[in-house]
Order: C-alpha cells, then structure tokens, then sequence
C-alpha cells in the first residue's frame, strides 16, 4: 500500500447531486482536486456549471430535478459509470409541528428522503453490478438531536440514516460502500435564514465544542475520505462532521474542583 496515494482518486469518476452550492460545490472542488473526473448535477444549470469550472479536468455541469425519479433513473444511465456517487441536495421548513401543514411535510421527505433513495437505488444498481462503489450520502446533526421546528427535516435525516445502514448491508457482499455524513452547522444558502438572527447564529456558534460555525470546504474532506480507498473497510457509517455539537449535551460546565 502506498499510503501517499491513499486519498487519491485519479482514474475514478464521481457524480455530485447538488453540486451547485453549499457542501455539494465543495465537494466536487475536492473530488476533482484528488484527480477524479465530477459530473456536477444540480437543479440549477448555470451553478452546476459554475462549479464544474471549478471542480478539475474534465468536470461537467448537468441539469437535473432529483424530485423526479425517471430522471434520476435517466441520470444513472446517462453519466457513465460512476464510482463516486454523492447525493448532497436538501430542503428544511422551519416551523413548529402545529404550524406545519402536510404540503410542506411532503416537500421536505420527497427531498431529503425520496432522492435519496432514488438515488441510492439508480446509481447502486450500476455499482452493484459492476462490483466497486462509494455512496456518500447527507445526514445532519438533526438525524440524532434536535430543537423545537426540526421535525421534518429531522425525521428525514434519521430516514437518510437507516436507509444507508440498509444499502450498506445490501450492497456491501458486492463490495459496494455506502455511507453518510452528517455535518453540524456550516454557513450556507441552507441556513441562510439563521444567519440572519444574531442571537440564533451566536447560539449555534457557542453549542458547538470548537465554539464556532463551519464554512462547507470543512465538510469536503470527509467526502473525500469517504469516496477513496482510505476508506475501504468504512460501509454503513455515519461520519459527524459538527465540530463537536454531538459530543456535547450543553446544559452545564461544573465549577472546577
Ligand atoms: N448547511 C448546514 O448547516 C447543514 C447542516 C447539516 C446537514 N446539512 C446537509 O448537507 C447537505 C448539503 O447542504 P448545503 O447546506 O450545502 O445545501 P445548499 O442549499 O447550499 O445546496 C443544496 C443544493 O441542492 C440543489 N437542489 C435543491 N433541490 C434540488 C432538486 N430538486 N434537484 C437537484 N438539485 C437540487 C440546490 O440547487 C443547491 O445547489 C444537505 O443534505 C443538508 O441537509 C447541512
């Protein structure tokens, strides 16, 4: 083993759904900084290829709505044969479950869960078959803990937990490797509206152990490791990547004895 070349990926081909922001453009960034070629897929075609621009040699920008599985199954057919695939689009509805309505619930799973699965299913089939394969998937701090106005979006997150537990199991005698990482709180368009709040920005600042938010290049590295052969024994995993905030419970620091 030439542990210099562990996290390299040259020769490998990566897809990145939700490559136009956020997490998702970092982690195209990276990938293709590793030597890997990046289809940047992304609802939005202008950022997609905005970021393929960004994300190494060969890196293309595609167009594609993950709400709509004939064109995830498409999508699976169409990119080649990946050996990365990484599923990084999201949506959240903040509000209280009283408040919320059944439209809005719906939107939220068809996302973060429905793609996620289409995905894992469309693009394993492929992987499954051809014998080699990383998934990388997006849960959140809010799979495990949450605050009051996470419930969909949290009950969505420990789907994406379970439904990775369970490709890594179906998969995984094909040598096929499927995990999740699940970041903490990274400055996003996706938390956008909590930046916006001092004192809900400060709160999510100081709940962290390393006292502080993350910028999504942060989260990159995880991906990276994810996909590549340093972690060729890691399948059915769930990666904190959240500067502490699940470590931590938060109520109280006892005086020094
Ligand atoms: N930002 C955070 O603090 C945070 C914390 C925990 C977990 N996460 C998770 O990390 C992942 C990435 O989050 P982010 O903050 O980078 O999000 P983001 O909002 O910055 O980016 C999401 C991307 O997905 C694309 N997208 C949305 N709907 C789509 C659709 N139907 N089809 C195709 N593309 C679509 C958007 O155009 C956008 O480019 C998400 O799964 C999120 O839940 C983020």
């Amino acid at each position: 083993m030439n542990y210099a070349d562990l996290f390299r990926l040259d020769g490998r081909r990566a897809v990145v759904l939700g490559a136009g922001s956020g997490i998702g453009r970092e982690s195209a960034r990276a990938l293709g900084a590793h030597g890997a070629t990046v289809v940047c897929a992304d609802r939005d075609r202008a950022s997609a290829t905005e970021t393929a621009a960004l994300a190494g040699q060969g890196a293309e920008g595609y167009e594609i709505d993950l709400l709509d599985t004939a064109a995830v199954e498409r999508a699976a057919g169409e990119l080649g044969e990946p050996d990365i695939v990484v599923l990084t689009a999201a949506t959240n509805v903040r509000k209280r479950l009283l408040d919320y309505t059944r439209a809005e619930f719906d939107r939220v799973v068809a996302l973060n869960l429905g793609a996620t699965f289409d995905a894992v299913r469309f693009f394993g089939a492929g992987m499954v078959r051809r014998g080699r394969g990383s998934i990388v998937a997006f849960s959140s701090i809010r799979g495990s803990t949450v605050e009051p106005g996470q419930s969909a979006y949290a009950a969505t997150k420990a789907g994406v937990v379970q439904l990775v537990r369970t490709a890594a199991a179906e998969f995984g005698p094909a040598g096929v490797r499927v995990n999740a990482v699940a970041p903490g709180v990274v400055e996003t368009p996706l938390t956008a509206q909590i930046k916006n709040d001092p004192d809900w920005y400060r709160a999510y600042a100081e709940k962290s152990a390393l006292g502080r938010w993350a910028s999504p290049g942060e989260v990159a590295g995880a991906v990276v490791y994810l996909a590549s052969d340093a972690a060729a024994f890691v399948t059915g995993a769930v990666l904190a990547v959240d500067g502490g905030w699940t470590a931590i419970d938060g109520r109280y620091t006892p005086p020094d004895s």
